[in-house]
């Protein structure tokens, strides 16, 4: 697949490594290419580097990992991504780690009435960016939760999923993206309870 990263820090670099070592093009899109710090990783995944509309224009797969703040002006580089899969991995936190939406709406949810014909799909926000590089906890995978309304984007996501490493675990439509996002929450104030980054939220089931 053709899979476009907006932004190459933590979320974006974690998911490109992944995803280019399960041999996916990938374009990371960044604001200056000319120069970018980002020029290297791209040579050593062999991906390819763009200003971020043309990063964005044909890929199958466009991944939104940049700040939340940065959405307008991502979605002004991008355009309307009609048809394409939008997966947002941001969090959109305001000072004191509360959540700009929530309960009757979702940032995911508001994404998706921003660009009305792509589809959009909530995963990868709610756990720190560590468990791209490893979500195996004592052989145990890891679970990342997704969700979205397009069918087909969900075969694609759970493949994706997977391919970090993790246990895919749809949780049905894109409303569900109001249980995801704080779910980012309460993966923080674990870590900050507990003092580690190091750690996962697993589903189990019989
Ligand atoms: N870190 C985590 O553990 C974690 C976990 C789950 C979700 N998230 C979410 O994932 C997103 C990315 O987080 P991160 O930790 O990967 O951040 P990060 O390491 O700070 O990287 C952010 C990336 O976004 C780029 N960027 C910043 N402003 C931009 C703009 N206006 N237009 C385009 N690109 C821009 C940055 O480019 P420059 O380097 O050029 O500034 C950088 O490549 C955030 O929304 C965050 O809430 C983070």
């Amino acid at each position: 697949m053709k899979i476009a990263i907006i932004g190459t820090g933590r979320i974006g670099g974690g998911l490109a490594r992944a995803w280019a070592s399960h041999g996916h093009t990938i374009r990371l899109g960044v604001r200056e290419p000319q120069g970018s710090d980002a020029g290297a990783f791209a040579a050593e995944l062999g991906a390819t580097l763009h200003p971020i509309g043309q990063a964005a224009q044909g890929a199958d797969v466009v991944t939104l990992a940049m700040p939340y703040s940065a959405l307008e002006a991502v979605l002004e580089a991008t355009g309307n991504l009609a048809g394409q899969i939008v997966i947002d991995c941001t969090n959109a936190v305001l000072p004191g780690w509360s959540l700009k939406y929530g309960h009757t709406t979702s940032a995911a949810e508001e994404l998706q009435k921003r660009i009305p014909e792509a589809h959009v799909f909530k995963s990868f926000n709610a756990q720190g960016a560590e468990n791209l590089a490893n979500p195996e906890y004592q052989g145990v995978r890891a679970s990342n939760f997704f969700c979205g309304d397009d069918p087909r984007g969900k075969e694609i996501l759970k493949q994706l999923v997977e391919e970090v490493g993790f246990e895919a675990v749809d949780t049905g439509p894109l409303q569900s993206a109001r249980l995801l996002e704080p779910l980012m929450l309460l993966w923080i104030t674990s870590s900050q309870q507990l003092g580690t980054r190091d750690l996962a939220f697993k589903l189990l089931r019989r």
